[in-house]
């Protein structure tokens, strides 16, 4: 799929992975880009830098998400490219992290996804073409240390668009899961230390993360890695779960040990 003369919509737009998104699909020609965020401003500049529009919106509240898209279809024509993208990571431990808190990220990572399929997936199984993007992370495929909310809303992501791949490809809906690594945004806390750096493998710019996006739209590939080194935990954990538990409990030992 090329983007050229595409309506693309990208939420989150306003900074981060979503952002260089966002200006990667205007230079491949796309014909809309529509910037869905919560911050006014950041989407706005975005926006008005690709020649897009921009629509605040709380991803949080589905009736909201509807309305944005349906008003988006009828002003701009059908969506070619959705981008289920933007995502917050506030919780912890699930002892400590309140359950109001698990509702918000369970509400911005997972319904967000599911309230926006629902309101573009019909009209797009009426033309036989669509393009859907989940951003997850690698922490919905292995885990995120320290952040069970988050890892628990990702892995949810992840089953989504496999499960939308499995149900429609055949009808003519792409499905693409972006599962990154760690990606230098204002996401990412204390990005440049070593821990960071460790954890998370390779720090990758956003722009390097939007031409792996654009790549993938290009082969209709599903499953969008940001580094080559994920595969082999992917094929690490699937080979020998028990083994790799066993690892991935000794790093949470060291990082115990390095917050006493
Ligand atoms: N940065 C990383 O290392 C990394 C790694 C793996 C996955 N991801 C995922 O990539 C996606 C983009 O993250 P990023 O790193 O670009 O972060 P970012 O913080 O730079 O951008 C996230 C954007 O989402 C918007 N947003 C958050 N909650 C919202 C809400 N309720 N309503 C509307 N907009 C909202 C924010 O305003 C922001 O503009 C997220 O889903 C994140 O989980 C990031």
């Amino acid at each position: 799929m090329k983007l050229k003369n595409r309506v693309c919509v990208v939420t989150g737009g306003a900074s981060g992975i979503g952002k260089a998104m966002c200006e990667l699909f205007a230079a491949e020609g796309a014909r809309s880009i529509v910037v869905i965020d919560r911050d006014e401003a950041g989407a706005q500049a975005v926006a008005s830098s690709v020649n897009g529009h921009a629509e605040v919106c709380d991803l949080a509240d589905g009736d909201a998400i509807t309305d944005v898209l349906t008003r988006i279809e009828n002003d701009l024509g059908p969506i070619d490219v959705l981008c289920n993208n933007a995502g917050i990571a506030s919780g912890g431990d699930p002892l400590t992290t309140p359950i109001d808190e698990w509702q918000k990220q369970w509400d911005v990572n997972v319904m967000s996804h599911v309230h926006a399929v629902r309101a573009v997936l019909p009209a797009m199984l009426a033309r036989g073409e669509g393009h859907i993007l989940h951003t997850a992370s690698m922490a919905g495929i292995l885990t995120s240390h320290g952040n069970a909310p988050y890892a628990t809303s990702k892995h949810a992501v992840v089953g989504l668009a496999e499960w939308l791949s499995i149900t429609y490809h055949d009808k003519g809906i792409r499905s693409y899961l972006l599962a990154p690594l760690g990606v230098r945004t204002p996401m990412l806390p204390d990005q440049d230390s070593e821990w960071a750096k460790s954890a998370a493998g390779p720090l990758r710019e956003p722009e390097e993360v939007a031409q792996q996006v654009v790549d993938a739209f290009d082969e209709e590939r599903f499953l969008i890695l940001t580094d080559p080194i994920a595969a082999d935990w992917m094929e690490f954990k699937t080979k020998d779960p028990e083994k790799w538990l066993k690892g991935m409990r000794r790093l949470q030992a060291r990082i115990d040990a390095a917050s006493e």
